[in-house]
């Protein structure tokens, strides 16, 4: 880090950004910036959306406790540290317009796409890359679209495979300790002032499908896509399970 200050006393400054669930401030830091969640759903580009008092909170916290977590495995990231309930401290960063999705079991849009039967546990993960356009509802693309496109180097997308898998395998430890299945995730990468590449964006039951190992229940943003209910409820789960583990 460039500045020694305390995060939590950093000056929050404009916002920069407003996205679906979190807006991105200034900090009186050029090199840091403060997150907040907010209580928003949206699903399918959008289309659907609701307001539920309490989830910008449980992800901000979820997320928060998954960064420390890779933090300790020396995942470089963007996280800094968590503020308060709704806000987080990190580096201030570009995005690479590209979403990283790994798969591990069968489902979602793969499922519709490819027309494959849904739940069949993958014999290694599967990689895919969309490109980030809320116009053109975010399109699969392969690597060579990324390169040729400038939407990444070549060398930063070979870092960026190589830390998602690890990412990977560390993600799936964490929720395998906890009782629950990760199905499949979305990360986003960054470059920092001085154009280091860092694991950015969140890691929550937004971004990522958690089922729970004995049950199946489905513990992530598809009860609110599939109005399954008790979406909440869903989410403080896994909060429960995490902030458990920590004791
Ligand atoms: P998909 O099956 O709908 O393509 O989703 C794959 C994973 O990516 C799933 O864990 C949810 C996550 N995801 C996001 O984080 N943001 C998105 O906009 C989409 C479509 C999926
Ligand atoms: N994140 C996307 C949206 O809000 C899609 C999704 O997660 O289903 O529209």
């Amino acid at each position: 880090m460039t500045s020694s200050k305390n995060s939590k006393d950093l000056v929050q400054g404009d916002m920069i950004y407003e996205g679906k669930a979190k807006r991105l401030y200034a900090t009186d830091d050029p090199n840091k910036t403060i997150i907040e969640y907010k209580d928003s759903f949206t699903a399918f580009n959008g289309e659907k959306r609701a307001e539920m008092s309490g989830k910008g909170r449980l992800n901000n916290l979820i997320s928060s406790a998954v960064f420390e977590y890779l933090a300790g495995s020396d995942v470089p990231s963007h996280f800094i540290e968590r503020i308060d309930e709704n806000r987080q401290a990190a580096v201030r960063v570009k995005i690479l317009p590209l979403e990283v999705v790994v798969r591990n079991i069968t489902t979602g849009s793969l499922c519709k796409r490819l027309g494959v039967q849904e739940g069949i546990k993958l014999k290694r993960p599967l990689l895919e890359f969309y490109y980030k356009d809320d116009a053109l509802g975010d399109p699969l693309v392969t690597e060579d679209h990324a390169i040729l496109f400038g939407w990444s180097t070549e060398e930063d997308l070979f870092q960026i495979k190589r830390m998602t898998m690890r990412v990977n395998d560390l993600l799936k430890n964490l929720f395998s300790s906890l009782g629950i299945v990760l199905v499949d995730f979305k990360l986003e990468f960054g470059k920092d002032g001085s154009g280091q590449l860092l694991l950015s964006d969140e890691i929550s039951p937004d971004t990522c499908r958690f089922w729970d190992s004995s049950t199946g229940d489905r513990l992530d943003k598809d009860r609110f896509r599939k109005d399954l209910g008790d979406v909440l409820g869903a989410y403080e789960e896994i909060w429960r399970r995490l902030s458990e583990r920590n004791k």
